[in-house]
């Protein structure tokens, strides 16, 4: 299939059409390019990789050479989807500079399309000075796995009439930064439609109820992969863990019986090899 890439521009059209698209990870080139076989618009490559790719806890331990080594093959793997490239933490937390620096090093080693940055009213600063240098950012607020110990811990954002209205806050100072779309993770419909409501920026909702312009998911999460945790707003609209697995086990199976590898498998020329003996 060869579905049109995606733009900057068609994020705020799509919007403004009223027209939802859908987004999902990927953090390799096999499964980038399988997302890149589908309708799906995005790619995030995730600082999620942390955890998903690298057996980590959270997504704190992840580095600027994480995220460029699983974002390489991404971009080269789903030439025709937007790709995302996520800002791990620690790498644009200290200030404007030190967040500039690493976008362009992120970017010029990526080819990615834009980044993604957590942080509300707080990181406003920093993310204008990212967008004003030249790289179109992304933000994410809600529940941020970065700073989730902050948090208290996973959990629904949003759900007093204080913390939405701060959601409020935190989603127009940013579109007043210039980030060109905003992930809200976590909170309740009502929330998410709100921010909808009043944001030009496309509201790309994990979580966050059916009313936003974008659903995201993980990719693992939502193909049944990942084994160990699945959140409560996660639709599994394949098995594929249980069939991995069931593959594994046949090919086991067979080998040991020996139906596997069966003619078709093997390479049947008949060698002369008595001259070796
Ligand atoms: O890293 C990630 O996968 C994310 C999504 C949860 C939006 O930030």
């Amino acid at each position: 299939m060869s579905k049109k890439k995606m733009t900057i521009l068609d994020f705020q059209k799509y919007k403004d059409e009223g027209k939802k698209f859908t987004y999902v990870t990927a953090y390799d080139y096999t499964m980038a390019s399988i997302v890149n076989d589908s309708e799906t618009e995005v790619i995030l490559v995730g600082d999620s990789l942390g955890m998903t790719m690298l057996g980590y806890t959270s997504t704190v331990p992840v580095t600027m050479e994480d995220m460029i080594h699983h974002i390489r093959p991404v971009v080269k793997g789903a030439p025709n989807t937007f790709i995302v490239g996520d800002m791990p933490f620690g790498s644009y937390n200290e200030s404007p500079q030190q967040a500039i620096a690493n976008v362009n090093r992120l970017m010029k080693a990526t080819m990615c399309d834009c980044v993604k940055m957590e942080g509300g009213v707080e990181m406003a600063e920093t993310i204008g000075a990212v967008v004003t240098s030249g790289t179109p950012v992304m933000a994410h607020i809600g529940l941020t796995p970065q700073t989730v110990t902050s948090l208290g811990g996973f959990r629904v954002q949003g759900g007093t009439p204080e913390s939405a209205k701060k959601l409020l806050d935190d989603a127009l100072t940013l579109q007043d930064a210039g980030v060109f779309s905003i992930v809200l993770e976590c909170v309740p419909n009502n929330v998410g439609k709100l921010l909808r409501d009043k944001c030009k920026v496309p509201i790309l909702g994990i979580g966050a109820g059916p009313h936003v312009d974008c659903q995201v998911l993980v990719l693992q999460d939502m193909l049944g992969m990942y084994g160990d945790f699945k959140p409560k707003f996660v639709k599994q609209f394949a098995q594929l863990r249980r069939d991995m697995v069931q593959a594994l086990n046949q090919f086991h199976s067979e080998s040991l019986d020996g139906s596997f590898p069966s003619e078709e498998y093997c390479f049947n020329k008949e060698v002369v090899l008595d001259k070796l003996y």
